[in-house]
């Protein structure tokens, strides 16, 4: 037997330990967002630092002036660099009713068609996911006693509250952090049957913002037509945010953001993408958004503007005939390609203020930005990562493109000059974000599998 073939057969035997361990993770509650749960975060990150150092690296739970990263490192070996990134930090769990069973309580469930998942907040994202890398990096410890390739890992605490603190980390850590490629587990196969890289994520440009209008809640018989509506005005600005046609309409938004190249549509094209499936699957049928694009180039190549959350007057039961004083919008810009978060911020904040009227007041709260990433697929780690999936998953792996973001890959790119292979083995159902999240039994054993493989082609 090769080595990596005694790799792969420890990690089926293994496979109740690994599942151990991840449910150890996921029952702390590294809600990043929320100050009440700082200290368990914390207790997490030490939690995965203890964990490295068992499986033979010198780790370290580093300080940020938020949450800790953890930063462990092994270079026994020689080859090929890695720097591997995962973040440890989860979504808050509400709405709690809608959970079947604890959110912080990991459980796996059998669904009707035998196939198995793991249930729980950061199942997948990211916690499942990174534990994929962790646990083949463990595997190759256990049988070799040694890891294949030289290999630092970055665990962060704040992916999923802005990250506000990793950009003065990188900067800070830049040398110890330099390797020949970095390595991500946080983005989705393309079905699941067929492994994927992701080549490119869209970048986050997000902001709050609050109408002030009357110094009080009005009595809306009293005051109804005289006095400013924040609710009404917010509506506007909202709505104003699109045309008819679906395009966002604020000056110099589309700057930076050229078509798609011929050959990257006819690539996507050829992956086959139902259009229905994919929004039937979540209870709809009509694409929205931009006319006369298709949906994989709207989610993959065009930007998008979209309001997270809105909140204004009286929402509790019954009814409260009322003026409210402030009406508040969570608002995100998902972009792409060269499109600059800071201009994008600007241009919004001067789109709103001339909505405002003089007697009135708008405040903003900043909360992520970061540009849009983007590789060429032609270096070496890219084609063996490929490889790797492909044996595992009896398919070719195939290089996608992604939504979502995840801020780190772009300040890879542009502080540490390195390029990032997003090789990950979430599903489009697997409800990160949302209610019962799971991560399914398949990803997490053949994720680690595949791990075990593109640790050896590297
Ligand atoms: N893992 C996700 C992003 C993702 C999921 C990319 C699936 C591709 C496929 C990541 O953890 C995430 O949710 N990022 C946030 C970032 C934001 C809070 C700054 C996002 O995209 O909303
Ligand atoms: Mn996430």
């Amino acid at each position: 037997m090769s080595d990596l073939e005694k790799v792969l057969a420890h990690i089926d035997a293994d496979l109740d330990n690994a599942l151990d361990r991840l449910f150890q993770t996921v029952r702390m509650k590294s809600i990043s967002t929320d100050p009440a749960y700082a200290g368990e975060t914390r207790a997490c990150a030490e939690w995965h630092s203890k964990d490295l150092e068992a499986i033979g690296f010198k780790s370290e739970v580093r300080d940020t002036p938020g949450h800790p990263v953890v930063l462990a490192k092994n270079h026994d070996a020689k080859g090929t660099k890695v720097l591997f990134y995962g973040h440890y930090d989860v979504q808050p769990a509400d709405p709690l009713e809608l959970w079947e069973g604890e959110p912080f309580e990991p459980k796996i469930v059998t669904l009707p068609d035998g196939s198995k998942e793991i249930r729980g907040r950061g199942a997948s994202d990211d916690k499942g996911q990174m534990m994929t890398f962790i646990e083949a990096c463990r595997a190759w410890k256990a049988v070799t006693g040694k890891l294949p390739i030289p290999i630092t890992i970055l665990l962060e605490g704040e992916e999923e509250s802005g990250g506000a603190n990793l950009p003065g980390f990188l900067d800070a850590a830049k040398d110890e952090l330099k390797a020949d490629v970095a390595m991500i587990c946080d983005t989705n196969m393309w079905d699941k049957e067929t492994p994927a890289i992701t080549t490119s994520l869209r970048g986050l440009c997000a902001e709050e913002i609050f109408i002030h209008a009357a110094d009080r809640d009005l009595h809306s018989g009293f005051y109804g037509s005289a006095a400013a509506n924040p609710n009404h005005i917010l509506a506007r600005i909202i709505a104003d945010l699109r045309d008819a046609d679906g395009r966002i309409t604020i000056p110099g938004f589309y700057d930076g953001v050229p078509e798609p190249a011929p050959e990257l549509l006819a690539g996507w094209d050829k992956l086959g993408f139902s259009e229905k499936a994919f929004l039937g699957e979540v209870g709809l049928s009509i694409p929205a958004g931009e006319k006369g694009r298709s949906v994989l180039e709207q989610t993959w190549s065009r930007p998008t503007c979209e309001v997270n959350g809105m909140h204004g007057g009286y929402i509790g039961d019954g009814f409260k005939t009322v003026i409210p004083a402030v009406a508040s919008a969570k608002i995100s810009f998902r972009l792409v390609y060269d499109q600059d978060p800071h201009k994008i911020r600007a241009a919004f904040r001067d789109f709103v203020k001339a909505r405002v009227p003089k007697d009135c007041r708008v405040e903003f709260t900043e909360f992520g930005s970061g540009r849009a990433v983007a590789f060429e697929v032609s270096a070496p780690a890219f084609q063996r990562t490929q490889q790797g999936m492909s044996d595992e998953w009896g398919k070719q792996a195939a290089f996608v493109g992604g939504g979502g973001s995840i801020p780190v890959t772009t300040m890879i790119k542009e502080k540490l000059g390195m390029d990032v292979v997003m090789a990950g083995f979430g599903l489009s159902d697997d409800r990160i974000h949302s209610p019962n999240e799971k991560y399914s039994l398949t990803s997490f054993h053949k994720g680690i599998r595949s791990w075990a493989r593109v640790l050896a082609a590297l």
